[in-house]
């Protein structure tokens, strides 16, 4: 397994860490059922506003419904299906953006689907599995072919597997792939007190 661990600034829990978007996924090797379950359970257990859980997630498994799968897969950007076709599970991430206990809109729906992806990332990690979010997928075919309703709205898809060889990627990749991983340094990104005062320093 490729080493991309964050190389933190601070010592952070190694679960956080250890947590990378690869793009070389095993395509040969299926996501077992429990841990398929084990990331919806985390993705369950979110917190969000109001506790509404306002996550829905459509998830196409290659290994039990190609056809499915395969609408999934077509609804990403062609750039992302050269990589995301060897990742034998994608989700869609959506959100509904209605409050059940009022009917009034819910502006940090986005938000909790996020913490529940990220929740998604996470157990993943503890599983031996990777996640790669993707932000380019066509939201409208996401309505067309994988019947997502209308007051909901597809936020993101998710390629989970087990990682993959770098040599079987697409050459446009391969330098990505093994290249580090950056971050903005935490006092541009923090602030102490009020806007523009940098933290930590
Ligand atoms: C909402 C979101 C959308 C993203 N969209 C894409 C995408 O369309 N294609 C892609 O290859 N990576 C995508 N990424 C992955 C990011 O590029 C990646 O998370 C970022 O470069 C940091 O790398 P790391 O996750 O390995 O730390 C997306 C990530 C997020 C969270």
């Amino acid at each position: 397994m490729s080493d991309k661990k964050a190389n933190t600034q601070v010592a952070i829990d190694q679960l956080i860490a250890s947590r990378w978007s690869p793009r070389a996924f095993d395509a040969n090797k299926p996501v077992e059922d429990e841990k398929i379950m084990a990331l919806l359970e985390a993705a369950r257990w979110a917190p969000s506003c109001f506790g509404e859980q306002p996550w829905r997630y459509v998830v196409c498994n290659k290994f039990s419904d190609e056809v499915n799968w395969q609408l999934a897969l077509s609804c990403l950007a062609e750039k992302n299906q050269l990589w995301a076709k060897n990742a034998p599970v994608l989700m869609l991430a959506c959100a509904n953006s209605q409050f059940s206990h009022n009917g009034n809109n819910n502006q940090w729906a986005q938000y909790d689907t996020g913490a529940a992806s990220e929740n998604i990332c996470l157990q993943a990690v503890s599983s031996g599995l990777f996640v790669h979010q993707m932000g380019g997928f066509d939201a409208e075919r996401a309505h067309e072919i994988l019947k997502v309703p209308r007051t909901i709205t597809p936020i993101a898809m998710l390629a989970v597997g087990y990682e993959g060889s770098v040599n079987d990627l697409h050459e446009d990749f391969i330098e990505g792939e093994k290249a580090e991983r950056e971050r903005h340094e935490i006092s541009e990104l923090f602030f102490n007190g009020e806007w523009g005062k940098a933290y930590g320093n």
